[in-house]
């Protein structure tokens, strides 16, 4: 037969080809739903090859969606691409090499910030075949319990300022009084630092009342967490009559002047005491 080795030749050709293409051919998995982390903590973002062929001659790529620019992640060529890293992410991804080789290509990713909450894509590139798989991050930070300070007087009432940091997501700041009953209060201020963590302060003016009891309160209804200080005002501190001012102004300076000679002769006592003995 003339045509037997070429056909031959076509059907082999096929063969190779499309058993490559198979080979080639994967699917990206890994969790579906939101993956919430601790701030401060170390966590692996899981991502794998199905079926488990090796992705240590692939592109891995780990992005944040939120950032246009940049990637948390490179692998490619058997090797760490460091351009193009988003600087918060700097020092703190790596993956599994000694999984790669069995389709393991989970990011882990150390001590978490807020800047880190978004979601994830985790893209496998081969040489005919690519897919993906997105992982959305929650990132979760309680902030420091509230700080509160007495400002003195204003608008004829005690002006208090209370400020709590390190918070994620966004937290809202409330003053209440000793009922529980919510204060008007001026704008809420909220500042954040260059991790992605929440600072937030409000000021507000207390009018006396029968307790002199205020609440800062500071929650996340997100991920349910809430800190508050409690403050007891003197009612003396309300008083703004001038005497009484200058009456606890000069007992307070009359204290100090007392101490002072009180601490002055003692010492002098002491050096005779110490001359004597000598
Ligand atoms: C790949 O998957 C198969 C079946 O799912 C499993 O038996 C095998 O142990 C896996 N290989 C590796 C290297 O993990
Ligand atoms: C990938 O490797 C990491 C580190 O050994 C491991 O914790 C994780 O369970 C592995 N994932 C899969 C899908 O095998």
């Amino acid at each position: 037969m003339e045509t037997g080795p070429d056909s031959l030749f076509v059907t082999l050709l096929f063969l190779l080809h499309s058993s490559h293409s198979e080979s080639e051919k994967f699917e990206v998995l890994g969790p579906t739903d939101p993956i919430v982390v601790v701030a401060g903590d170390d966590i692996i973002l899981p991502c794998y090859l199905k079926p488990n062929i090796s992705a240590e001659d692939m592109t891995v790529d780990w992005l944040n969606l939120d950032f246009l620019d940049g990637r948390v992640y490179r692998y490619q060529n058997r090797k760490i691409i460091q351009d193009n890293q988003i600087t918060s992410y700097t020092g703190r991804t790596s993956l599994f090499e000694e999984e790669l080789w069995r389709g393991n290509t989970s990011l882990k990713l150390t001590r978490v910030q807020g800047t880190d909450e978004g979601l994830y894509k985790c893209f496998i590139k081969a040489k005919s075949w690519d897919h993906d798989l997105i992982i959305q991050v929650l990132v979760k930070a309680v902030g420091s319990k509230p700080v509160v300070s007495i400002e003195g007087h204003r608008e004829g009432g005690m002006g208090l300022l209370c400020e709590s940091e390190g918070w994620h997501p966004q937290p809202e700041l409330v003053w209440l009084d000793s009922k529980g009953d919510r204060l008007s209060a001026g704008p809420p201020e909220t500042h954040r630092d260059f991790k992605g963590f929440y600072k937030v302060k409000q000021h507000v003016i207390v009018q006396e009342t029968d307790t002199n009891r205020f609440t800062c309160r500071v929650q996340q209804s997100r991920i349910n967490e809430k800190m508050e200080t409690n403050v007891h005002l003197p009612s003396e501190l309300f008083d703004t009559t001038p005497w009484r001012i200058t009456s606890i102004v000069l007992c307070c300076l009359v204290a100090v002047t007392v101490i002072g000679s009180a601490l002055t002769i003692y010492r002098i006592r002491n050096k005779k005491g110490n001359v004597a003995m000598i």
